[in-house]
């Protein structure tokens, strides 16, 4: 494998939204948790858990209760409607469709005592979100080599409560995004990136 091959890898996979309804079989779902555990991560703490939906009541279920509970919140703090606050409604339980649903969760406590991370240059610092996402990157690539398609979603979390009043969610750790996956039953444009002249800077003075 050469950076080519990487490219072609990389640069190919999309996020992807809308699924066949094929089942995904447990042998590839636990291949994917693999790459995904190979990620880098604070301290080698390895702390991030995978929680996998695949029953499509339940599925169904979580994206209404997310969807209302968005509802809920804005119809409570009185914004007038508009088409942003439709957008985000459907964007929080856009997972709905999904044969399978991730929930990926990190670590509460940080790995560094709390009075450094208060002085600290980046709340992120203490490594657990990032590393976790790092985990995502790695499940993401997997799917798609797979011939698998899959999109990490945050919107939905915006649903705290239905998210945090789960059952027998793994203590001591909190929800960092949820990894929508099936079959994919569209093949998207990539979108553009910015140019490298607009996302790096060399400091060489
Ligand atoms: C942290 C993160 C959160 C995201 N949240 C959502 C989301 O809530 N809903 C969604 O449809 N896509 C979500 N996406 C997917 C992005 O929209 C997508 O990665 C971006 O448009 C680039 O497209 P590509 O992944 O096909 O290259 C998210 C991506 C990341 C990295």
């Amino acid at each position: 494998m050469d950076y080519k091959d990487l490219m072609q890898v990389v640069c190919s996979r999309r996020s992807i939204r809308r699924f066949t309804g094929r089942r995904v079989d447990r042998e590839r779902i636990e291949q994917l948790v693999e790459a995904a555990s190979w990620a880098p991560s604070n301290h080698n703490r390895q702390g991030w858990k995978f929680i996998i939906f695949e029953a499509a009541d339940e599925i169904h279920a979580l994206a209404e209760r997310s969807r209302r509970c968005v509802e809920a919140f804005l119809a409570e703090t009185r914004r007038p409607a508009t088409a942003q606050m439709d957008e985000l409604v459907h964007f929080t339980g856009a997972f709905e469709y999904a044969p399978v649903v991730i929930l990926v969760m990190h670590k509460k406590s940080p790995a560094v005592g709390k009075a450094i991370l208060a002085q600290a240059a980046s709340e992120l610092a203490s490594g657990e979100v990032l590393s976790a996402a790092a985990a995502c990157q790695n499940l993401l690539l997997a799917a798609h080599v797979m011939g698998l398609g899959a999109c990490m979603m945050t919107a939905p979390l915006l649903a705290g409560e239905v998210w945090k009043s789960l059952d027998s969610l793994p203590a001591g750790y909190e929800p960092t995004c949820l990894i929508a996956l099936g079959y994919p039953d569209e093949a998207p444009a990539p979108p553009k990136r910015k140019k490298l002249e607009h996302i790096v800077e060399y400091r060489n003075a």
